[in-house]
């Protein structure tokens, strides 16, 4: 989440099973520690080819004194960011969420609820779910909030914002927004790409991530989402409705993944943000990672589990010998 960093900042200390068999007992819970290497960085994000995680201290924080949310719905990716400027400048790291949904992710989930009112009326283009929170009485974050919605509604950046009046009034927001993957996996027939690019180029990766998919097929729907305060898009075309899953995936798969990376890569961003590498995304590291980066991960690998025997063929590519 944006306020309290994703998964790698969160671990204090881990336990891990080597491949050897040794435990390495690191379950130290220490903000700062500078005594060499930060292996416990090595084995996050690693899908257990390094070893086994058996136990992980993690940071935790106080639950804020006041929590405010609001759904709201903005002309475009690129207005949802300058209003992230204008709420980040008004209640800085208060901003504890900042989501983007689509209006076809919107219409999607809803269908797939079928118990779920929108919260505002459907306009076709897109919305944000943000929350803030803080320490401040919930009268003051709330006025704060409605002032920040204000002066993005006067620039035209928001056109509708509904603030939760109650605790199950938000849930119901953030069900909304939790539910857009399950409800991708039971229609079936998206192409699922989870990237990152620097935040100010999220609008510019969207408009030509999209039109990159719709030059290929002009009915895709564009179920896009994600936590645009980290500059992570879920971008994952949905095949038109009238097309079978299968006939999409094995058309578009390959082609939609292959142009939505490689539009994320030429804006410095990743392949994935935070679904990881398993076997779907490791052979497109050869395009994205160095050389250097790659051999370094070999012998990264190497000297953990010389006999690989911890998730073969998960994440790290085959590589060619040089010259060969
Ligand atoms: C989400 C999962 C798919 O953000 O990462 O909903
Ligand atoms: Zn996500």
């Amino acid at each position: 989440m944006l306020r309290y960093g994703n998964m790698r900042d969160l671990v204090l200390g881990l336990e891990v099973v080597l491949p050897s068999g040794e435990v390495w007992d690191g379950l130290r819970a220490l903000r700062k520690d500078n005594t060499g290497y930060d292996l416990k960085q090595l084995f996050i994000g690693s899908e257990g080819t390094l070893g086994v995680i058996t136990a992980a201290v993690l940071k935790l924080s106080p639950q804020p004194r006041s929590v405010s949310t609001g759904f709201l719905a903005v002309p475009s990716p690129a207005a949802a960011l300058f209003f992230f400027g204008v709420l980040r400048r008004r209640m800085g790291h208060d901003v504890s969420a900042f989501e983007l949904i689509s209006q076809a992710a919107l219409s999607l989930v809803l269908a797939h609820l079928g118990d779920v009112q929108s919260p505002l009326p459907q306009q076709g283009g897109w919305y944000v779910l943000t929350e803030v929170s803080s320490g401040r009485a919930q009268d003051e974050l709330d006025a704060a909030l409605l002032e920040a919605l204000q002066e993005g509604l006067e620039a035209g950046w928001v056109e509708d914002a509904a603030v939760a009046a109650t605790e199950a009034h938000a849930a119901q927001f953030w069900r909304i927004r939790e539910e857009i993957s399950d409800a991708q996996t039971r229609t079936s027939g998206s192409v699922r790409c989870d990237i990152s690019v620097p935040l100010s180029r999220v609008p510019s990766f969207i408009d030509e991530a999209t039109q990159a998919v719709l030059a290929l097929e002009p009915a895709t729907r564009m179920v896009v989402y994600g936590h645009m305060g980290d500059g992570n898009v879920h971008f994952n075309p949905l095949r038109p409705e009238n097309v079978s899953a299968p006939d999409f995936l094995d058309r578009f798969n390959t082609p939609i993944s292959q142009a939505v990376d490689d539009i994320a890569m030429a804006m410095g961003g990743s392949i994935s943000a935070e679904h990881g590498v398993g076997t779907a995304k490791r052979d497109e590291l050869l395009q994205v990672k160095t050389r250097v980066e790659l051999d370094m991960a070999w012998r990264i690998k190497r000297a953990f589990d010389p006999m690989n025997l911890l998730n073969p063929g998960k994440v790290l590519p085959a590589l060619q010998a040089e010259g060969a």
